[in-house]
């Protein structure tokens, strides 16, 4: 499969495990082309016409022009010039490798990471939390991101790829959507007695099992393994990165019990002491790997040849 069909197929199924349905994509895109057509000058020279089919700006091809065909991907879950480096190594040594498919974001991904926590507001809608709540306590969080995200040095990962000359994409919410709506079907909608209950579900998962046994298991960082859960929600796996602390207050107020993270920060977990929301710590790279699991799953449906090479944090877990 060509590099650029395979990542509009990406895109196409994380808009399938999106929470928000074909109307909003219909009206995103229709909303960016407009913009396109009316930019001008500096406003039209470096207008993002990704945005006008793709509605995920931590998502897209950083290196390459998509005409490469690619049956082996080199995964990862973070790639930077260290695993680069590792991946022009293991070619030099005989293992082909066509395409680098990094989740979290890197370049012109990263640059536009904060575009993509919307997404957020319409999760928490569906946990009950209003979205008037939810958009005003967002807006100064997406600003922080932004401006602290800015500052980085944003290009090395995809320089360095240009230089080896190895193609590569970047897949972050389109990943973490497959994994929240899976979360949500195998978890959140299911009866559990109490959270220790839920942890045992978690552990038959394989990916949460491997990285258990490498001492990385799913843990509970607030409340006890006898408490009773109450509504299970998911809120913290996909929308780019966390949200700010209030939303966990939010929750509360619209009746969540407990809420499955892929990581908890410090002020979080302090809230979540304070207005008894219990918390489960999923691990973070066993959540991210599933995401790129079930993808790739997809995927290789209509590329039959697609082998993996997995590194950095990722291992193959094929499912029927
Ligand atoms: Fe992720
Ligand atoms: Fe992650």
């Amino acid at each position: 499969m060509k590099l650029q069909k395979m990542f509009k197929r990406s895109v196409e199924l994380g808009m399938q495990a999106d929470v928000r349905d074909k109307k909003y994509f219909d009206r995103y895109f229709k909303k960016q082309k407009e913009a396109m057509k009316n930019a001008k000058g500096w406003k039209k020279d470096i207008f993002d016409e990704e945005r006008t089919w793709n509605p995920y700006s931590d998502c897209r091809i950083i290196n390459g022009s998509g005409k490469e065909e690619v049956t082996t991907l080199m995964v990862g879950i973070d790639i930077e010039t260290p695993e680069v480096l590792l991946a022009d190594r293991l070619r030099e040594k005989g293992q082909k490798i066509d395409c680098l498919f990094i989740h979290h974001p890197e370049g012109r991904a990263l640059a536009d990471l904060e575009k993509v926590m919307p997404l957020q507001i319409d999760i928490l809608a569906k946990a009950g939390v209003p979205v008037n709540h939810s958009e005003a306590q967002l807006k100064p969080r997406m600003d922080k991101i932004w401006r602290a995200i800015h500052a980085d040095n944003l290009f090395r990962t995809e320089r360095a790829a240009e230089l080896l000359g190895i193609p590569a994409f970047c897949c972050h919410t389109i990943t973490d959507n497959l994994v929240w709506a899976f979360m949500e079907k195998n978890i959140c909608n299911k009866p559990f007695e109490d959270l220790s209950e839920i942890i045992d579900a978690l552990m038959k998962i394989p990916e949460f099992k491997y990285y258990a046994e490498k001492g990385n298991p799913p843990i509970i960082v607030n409340g006890a393994g006898s408490n009773r859960p109450g509504k299970i929600v998911a809120t913290e796996f996909t929308g780019g990165t966390n949200g700010p602390e209030e939303q966990l207050v939010s929750q509360s107020k619209a009746g969540v019990g407990t809420i499955l993270s892929m990581h908890v920060t410090e002020l979080t977990f302090t809230k979540a002491k304070e207005h008894n929301i219990n918390m489960i710590q999923c691990s973070h790279m066993a959540s991210d790997t599933i995401g790129i699991n079930l993808l790739l799953d997809k995927i290789q449906k209509e590329e039959k040849r697609l082998k993996t090479v997995d590194t950095s944090g990722f291992i193959r877990v094929k499912r029927k």
